[in-house]
Formats: structure tokens, sequence, C-alpha cells
């Protein structure tokens, strides 16, 4: 695997490699982002994966400073995948002066996550369009784990005309149901027993429970929760007569931990 720091490195060894499919990350990988590299084997010749944890999109007081950077290991596990490049491009190099060009979302980049993480949006929106134009790939895959941030950047791509496939990879969960994240390694171990309610909730939810008796379940057994909310799948409006296609979101804090989680239905 070809370890790259440099945009002008990166765009010279896509163009030797081919069409390629790209996984973007903030490291700290796990089996979700490896299911995601095996989807986009399928969608490309070579696989592109980028690790770079975003300041953009984390707020005043959020984890950037103790999100954890695993280089090694996440290195050793996208080669045991034959990821083809890996783009770990150092911050100077990627935001050289201040980002003042932003990237402004629709008002849904307001609503459920960004009601609660105000700008998180505009940060996502506008290093994945950086990371865009310095891979060049002719798809990208982004999990439904974090469904909002995959409905607006596809959103993105098609309002701006960016030539790049999005393809959406399944929620990879751990056997009591916890779907796998970056975040879950914060947990104690009495938070990480109780961390699946959030899945179960959902689930419920999906099944007819009214979102205001989920919340309740959840701060009854201590979490603080967020929201729950049932939306359209395909643009996470408001559910209309007759709409079918539907998933049920939520988000909460455990301990010191926010998690988010959804189920389609
Ligand atoms: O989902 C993530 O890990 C990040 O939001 C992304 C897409 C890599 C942008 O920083």
């Amino acid at each position: 695997m070809q370890i790259v720091h440099d945009i002008g490195e990166l765009r010279r060894a896509v163009r030797a490699i081919g069409p390629v499919a790209f996984v973007p990350t903030m490291g700290n990988l796990h089996d979700g982002h490896l299911s995601l590299v095996r989807l986009a084997r399928s969608e490309a010749r070579a696989v592109v994966v980028s690790i770079f944890v975003n300041r953009l999109q984390f707020l005043a007081g959020e984890d950037f400073e103790r999100y954890p950077r695993t280089m090694e290991r996440d290195r050793g596990m996208l080669e045991a995948e034959g990821v083809e490049l890996l783009f770990a491009p150092d911050e100077r190099l990627l935001y050289p002066a201040p980002q003042t060009y932003i990237v402004r979302p629709p008002p849904l980049g307001a609503e459920l996550e960004g009601r609660f993480r105000p700008g998180f949006f505009e940060g996502v929106s506008t290093v994945v369009l950086k990371l865009f134009n310095c891979v060049q790939p002719s798809a990208a895959v982004f999990g439904k784990k974090d469904y909002q941030q995959l409905v607006i950047v596809r959103g993105m791509v098609g309002q701006f005309d960016i030539p790049v496939a999005i393809v959406a990879g399944e929620t990879i969960r751990e056997a009591d149901g916890l779907a796998m994240s970056s975040r879950n390694g914060y947990l104690s171990a009495p938070e990480r027993a109780e961390a699946p309610r959030l899945h179960r909730v959902l689930s419920a939810v999906s099944r007819g429970l009214p979102p205001a008796e989920g919340l309740r379940e959840l701060a009854q057994a201590g979490w603080r929760p967020d929201y729950i909310e049932v939306r359209r799948r395909h643009d996470l409006e408001l559910p209309r007569a007759g709409d079918t296609q539907l998933v049920a979101l939520g988000a909460a804090r455990l301990g010191g931990t926010r998690l988010i989680d959804n189920v389609e239905f």
C-alpha cells in the first residue's frame, strides 16, 4: 500500500492506478470501515482510503483533541485489506490557510444532528468536497450509520454535478446490536453493556413505538437523549401520507459519549 501525504503526489498515484473508489475516514478504523473498503473494491479496480481528523466538523468543546489517532494500527488493517493507496494529509496541507470558503448545506443540515451540532454538516460537506477534489474518485462509499451525512453528501454531489457515484454501506453491528463506531471506545464497561439499548429502542420505533416513548425509555435508563425521529429515507423529510421507505434516527448521550444510530423500515 502506497501512503501519500501530498495532494500532487496523490493525484499522480491515482492517475497511475486508474479509476478509484474512495472511502473517506477519520481513522481509528473498525470492521464497519473495513466493510466500506470491501464495498469500494466492488466499485473500481483500486481503492483509496483517506485518514484525516477534520477540525472543521468538531464544535468547540467536542472531542477533536482526544479523538483517537491510531495511524499504525489503521495502516496495518488497510494493508491487510489490500488497499492500494492511503491518503493521510497533514492538517496544514489540507487547510494551508483558514478555510473561509465553506459549503452551506440545505436546511436539512440544521435538523436532526445539525440541531445539536450546529456547523457539523458545513464542516463535513466542506472537507468531503475538498477530498473529492484531491482524490477525484469515480465512486465514494459512505456508511448508513451516519445516515444524515450520507443524504447530505448525496445531495451535494447532485447539486454541484460532482462526477462521483455515492455508494451506501450497511451499518455493521456488534453481536448485541451496538453499531460499530470509533466513539464506542470512550464507553466504560457498564456503559458498553447499556449502549445497545439505543438500537433496541430505534428498532421498537420502527415497529410502531412512538418516538416519545423511546425518549422516555432512554432517559429512564440514564441516557440524555437528543432526538428520536422518523423520517423518509431518501431525503430525511418528515413522512407524508403514503410514504413507505422510512428510517428511525436517534442520538443520545451515555455518560460522556454521544451515540447515534438508525433503523430503516
Ligand atoms: O464519517 C466520517 O468519518 C467523516 O465525517 C468524514 C466523512 C470522513 C469527513 O470527515
